[in-house]
């Protein structure tokens, strides 16, 4: 039996997780290409580089023809590093899941725009959970889609490939829909982008205005994690 929101009390202690890098860009390693039977040495690998925030991929098997992790795994990680957990909800009907991934231990969560009929409720309750507020639109959503919420959120989410999987190649022509986006933030509002993202594709999507980046694959299928998550670092602090 899901519990109510009403009934829970869940407040994060450590407030909005996006103030505490204002002004810096963000790259988060997305474990979902990490090998998961070494799951603690992998985000070692990267915190150990210099990585503050760490992208969980939540999969449903309906929103997207995937499955992946769900609120044990957050509360695993949570009890395991201080790093600020990003969760990326690709799931059906996310009003279901947002307290009980907040309960778990997420400082930060995503949901599809395309994913409900009532985004306001949903960012109105990540805000009175203490979280940060994301929002998430596949390559396809119109900016326009925003419209009613863009106020309310901290993080714009830009999928730069179609959400589901790893490893896929970067949609360039989303530059525009970043430029867009950005034109329509307050400066303090991040945005994100997450798919095919590596060297040279960071250094496009910061130049049309993103400013925390999402990468799994090249860092965690690279030869040295820590080594990866340092390149990328480097190409955005050069802009
Ligand atoms: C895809 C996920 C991404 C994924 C990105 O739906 O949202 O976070 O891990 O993987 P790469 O960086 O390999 O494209
Ligand atoms: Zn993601």
């Amino acid at each position: 039996m899901l519990k109510t929101y009403e009934a829970m009390d869940i407040q994060r202690q450590r407030g909005n997780p996006w103030a505490e890098f204002e002004g810096q860009p963000v790259i988060e390693p997305s474990l979902l290409a990490c090998d998961f039977a070494q799951t603690g040495r992998e985000i070692d690998r990267v915190l150990d580089a210099g990585a503050e925030v760490i992208h969980v991929d939540v999969m449903d098997g309906h929103f997207v023809t995937n499955l992946s992790m769900g609120p044990p795994v957050v509360e695993s990680l949570r009890k395991y590093t201080d790093a600020v957990l990003d969760v990326h909800i690709m799931v059906t009907d996310p009003e279901y899941y947002i307290e009980r991934f907040a309960e778990a231990g997420a400082d930060s969560i995503t949901f599809h725009v395309e994913a409900t009929d009532r985004p306001l409720a949903l960012t109105e309750r990540l805000a009175a959970l203490g979280l940060g507020v994301g929002v998430s639109l596949r390559p396809a959503t119109k900016p326009e889609t925003l419209s009613g919420i863009i106020e309310t959120v901290d993080l714009v989410l830009v999928m730069t490939v179609e959400p589901g999987y790893g490893g896929q190649e970067f949609m360039h022509d989303m530059l525009e829909k970043i430029t867009a986006i950005r034109s329509m933030l307050r400066p303090a509002q991040r945005l994100q982008v997450d798919g095919g993202i590596g060297k040279h594709t960071i250094e496009q999507c910061a130049r049309a205005g993103a400013d925390v980046f999402v990468a799994g694959s090249s860092i965690f299928h690279a030869d040295d994690a820590g080594r990866a998550f340092s390149e990328l670092r480097q190409v955005v602090s050069n802009i």
